[in-house]
């Protein structure tokens, strides 16, 4: 969507995976979808550096709606567990420098069994505009996916004009690959943001491992509707949860770099452990993730459990491009294997070379031209090695240097 949003993937926090549908504010005040948590929430962005690495949007999901709308048919949040409202939910995300999100359903209900928008897409957009919105996620539960090429438009159509820019994300392709009809990738990009392509994620690897199989599977349909203001939406992060090991975590991150993915973490910032909050605060995947090309990266190897992704980055030179790649072992056999691969091999095949470095450790490979063997060892059970190739526009300066890295141990 052409609204001079999301020129890159937009990042930030949302409720969902980790707090989903928790109204009991009266056992469980602590962890209750209400403006408390969505406060803390946003002031930890803030004082915890999340904000200084780019993530900048706080989104409300589902669960923050009255059963009723008001007297005037207008959307109202339940006021007991959002009794300042949400413009002054918002008005306090904006006084952190921070941007507010909210949740709505193209249907009759939410999937949670909220008010949907159906019938009031006016007064819905209107109402958003009116509380300083800046990003909108349309769920599609309790509709109809034949309805959703006129539906989807048709409230992005209010939405603009309200004159007020806001992100759009939406749901409508995986509802209708759900019900068995080709989503229209061209309508789509033209009135979203971002949209979910696959299902829901939960808070374990092998839900992670589907998300990657997806995405590898279907790249050939997908991958070309990436691009900036218009992004394929693999679902949350949920890396500092309960079901991914330190490793996972980081392949979770990886991939989603590789993907041009939304990092929209959701996870507990008032618990999260700092292995955790490094793997999500790492600059350098961040910057591979929001590069400005928003070329979305590809599977170009999968055998016995090894993988290998590539993604076109900046800095672009003579029509060639520099690459994030990440190394992925699915294997569970026990021990690292040794990927062992030239840079040819992998479609770089620039003649001067790339200056290549590894973005989670502290090591820089030096210049490694095309022809070069090139050895990684990833651990086994999801774990990656993530590199970043940048063109090098001089002369290979210290191509003698063994292009080899021994991964074990990682720490
Ligand atoms: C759907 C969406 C999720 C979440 C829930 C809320 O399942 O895909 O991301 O918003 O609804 O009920
Ligand atoms: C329900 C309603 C219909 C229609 C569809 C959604 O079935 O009863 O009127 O709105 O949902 O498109």
């Amino acid at each position: 969507l052409d609204n001079g949003l999301a020129n890159t993937p937009p990042m930030g926090w949302l409720a969902w995976e980790r707090f989903r549908c928790n109204t009991d504010c009266v056992n469980d005040p602590h962890n209750c979808i209400s403006e408390r948590l969505f406060k803390q929430m946003a002031d930890l962005v803030v004082s915890d550096g999340y904000q200084d690495v780019g993530y900048t949007y706080v989104n409300v999901d589902d669960c923050w709606l009255a059963h009723e709308r008001d007297a005037y048919g207008r959307l109202q949040p339940d006021y007991e567990r959002f009794p300042s409202g949400m413009k002054a939910l918002g008005d306090y995300i904006h006084s952190l420098g921070l941007k507010f999100g909210i949740y709505e359903d193209y249907g009759n209900f939410t999937c949670a069994g909220y008010p949907g928008i159906l019938g009031h897409l006016e007064t819905d957009a209107d109402t958003f505009a009116s509380w300083d919105v800046d990003y909108v996620k349309l769920d599609g539960c309790y509709s109809l996916p034949t309805e959703m090429d006129k539906g989807y438009p048709e409230f992005g159509y209010h939405l603009n004009k309200t004159g007020r820019p806001m992100i759009y994300a939406c749901s409508w392709p995986v509802y209708q690959t759900y019900s068995g009809m080709t989503p229209n990738y061209t309508s789509i990009i033209n009135s979203c943001n971002l949209w979910r392509n696959f299902d829901d994620i939960q808070d374990s690897w092998q839900s992670i491992a589907s998300v990657i199989d997806y995405y590898g599977d279907n790249q050939d349909t997908i991958i070309a509707n990436a691009g900036p203001g218009h992004w394929n939406d693999p679902d949350m992060l949920i890396i500092g949860n309960f079901g991914l090991s330190y490793e996972q975590s980081k392949t979770h991150m990886a991939m989603w770099a590789i993907f041009a993915a939304p990092l929209l973490m959701s996870v507990d910032l008032r618990t999260l452990k700092p292995d955790y909050k490094a793997i999500l605060q790492n600059r350098k995947i961040i910057a591979v993730n929001q590069d400005q090309l928003g070329i979305q990266g590809r599977r170009i190897y999968k055998q016995k459990g090894i993988e290998i992704w590539a993604r076109p980055i900046m800095p672009v030179f003579k029509g060639k491009y520099s690459y994030g790649i990440v190394f992925l072992n699915r294997r569970t056999d026990g021990t690292p294997s040794e990927v062992s691969v030239t840079l040819k091999e992998l479609g770089l095949d620039h003649i001067e070379g790339y200056h290549i470095q590894d973005l989670y450790d502290d090591y820089d490979y030096g210049i490694v031209t095309p022809d070069r063997r090139f050895k990684v060892d990833v651990n086994p059970s999801g774990s990656v090695v993530m590199i970043r190739c940048n063109l090098y526009k001089g002369k290979p300066i210290n191509n003698f240097i063994e292009a080899t890295r021994d991964a074990q141990p990682r720490k």
